[in-house]
């Protein structure tokens, strides 16, 4: 009894903790442009706070109340870009990371365009990792960058890419998750002829209930996590993953849970490897399994491995 009133007051005090954030640069060509050039203005560019209502319709972009002054630049596709952290701390605190990419109606400037409708995939993730219950743990802590791979296969045209962090320390009430949200217009340019998918809505990809949003970080410790969101496009001419993989199957339990794959980048590796935090494998995933050195593939869940 003691040691949970103990447990109990820590976990009040960390969750105390503040921490909030703006993505305010786009990193194109290794560098970072300026602030808010590329990146619609977030509502909390000032303030910082987080939205928590993923059913408003600025869990899209996070802008209503600004003017909407970005620019469009231009990205290749297959090429890498990012956006910066900003904020109090300037890196990422308990967070998981999802960014998305929907591509502009024909004929609709990108600029001019809200991202309505089901329209939405995801590119990249950075998810926690779990082992059973003795730890969770969130690689993407203390990122002052997250960057990523426009899919080489991705069709040329204009797209919103939307990079999204979701802090989980005051996760355990609904609404209780922080939700850091930002936009950046590009013109993807030597595209591919993939069909990107599966596709989302924002609102609508999250109820807030998904156990990845609505969940006690702290006690008793999750025995896995499921990424919120349907799975990253694995780049495939396809797209066709209709059905995203179910959040719970009789967990056969393959004990083997930290499949180790190690990268050898020596030995002539011709195809694409997985960059640090990236997805390496998972139920589903045809996307690359070898990671960039040093890095290795090692197993979060049955859905999930990631180069760490
Ligand atoms: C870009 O911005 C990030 C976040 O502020 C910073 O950590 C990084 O050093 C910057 N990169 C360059 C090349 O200035």
């Amino acid at each position: 009894m003691k040691s949970f009133c103990v447990l109990v007051t820590l976990t009040t005090l960390v969750a105390k903790v503040s921490a909030h954030y703006v993505w305010p640069q786009l990193i194109v060509g290794g560098s970072n442009t300026s602030t808010w050039q590329y990146i619609r203005q977030t509502n909390n560019w000032q303030d910082l706070n987080p939205l928590t209502d993923v059913t408003s319709a600025d869990v899209r972009c996070y802008d209503s109340a600004q003017s909407g002054t970005a620019s469009t630049t231009t990205v290749a596709a297959g090429s890498t870009v990012g956006f910066t952290v900003s904020g109090n701390p300037s890196n990422l605190y308990h967070p998981v990371v999802n960014v998305y990419m929907a591509k502009a109606p024909a004929g609709t400037d990108v600029s001019a365009w809200d991202g309505s409708g089901t329209v939405w995939f995801k590119v990249y993730q950075i998810s926690a990792v779990t082992d059973g219950g003795q730890t969770i743990t969130f690689p993407a802590t203390g990122l002052a960058q997250v960057t990523f791979n426009i899919p080489s296969a991705t069709p040329s045209g204009q797209y919103l890419i939307r990079t999204e962090h979701i802090a989980l320390h005051s996760a355990s009430y609904y609404g209780g998750a922080q939700f850091y949200i930002a936009c950046a217009q590009v013109q993807v340019t030597n595209g591919g002829t993939g069909t990107p998918g599966p596709l989302v809505a924002f609102p609508g990809a999250y109820t807030g209930n998904e156990p990845g949003i609505l969940m006690n970080m702290y006690y008793p410790i999750p025995t896995s996590y499921t990424q919120p969101g349907p799975p990253v496009w694995s780049g495939a001419g396809g797209g066709s993953a209709t059905t995203a993989p179910p959040t719970s199957t009789t967990a056969k339990t393959t004990t083997a849970a930290t499949t180790t794959t190690t990268s050898t980048g020596s030995s002539g590796g011709t195809g694409p490897t997985a960059p640090q935090f990236g997805q390496c494998g998972g139920q589903g995933w045809t996307g690359p399994t070898v990671c960039t050195a040093p890095f290795t593939c090692k197993a979060s869940n049955q859905y999930y491995s990631q180069c760490l």
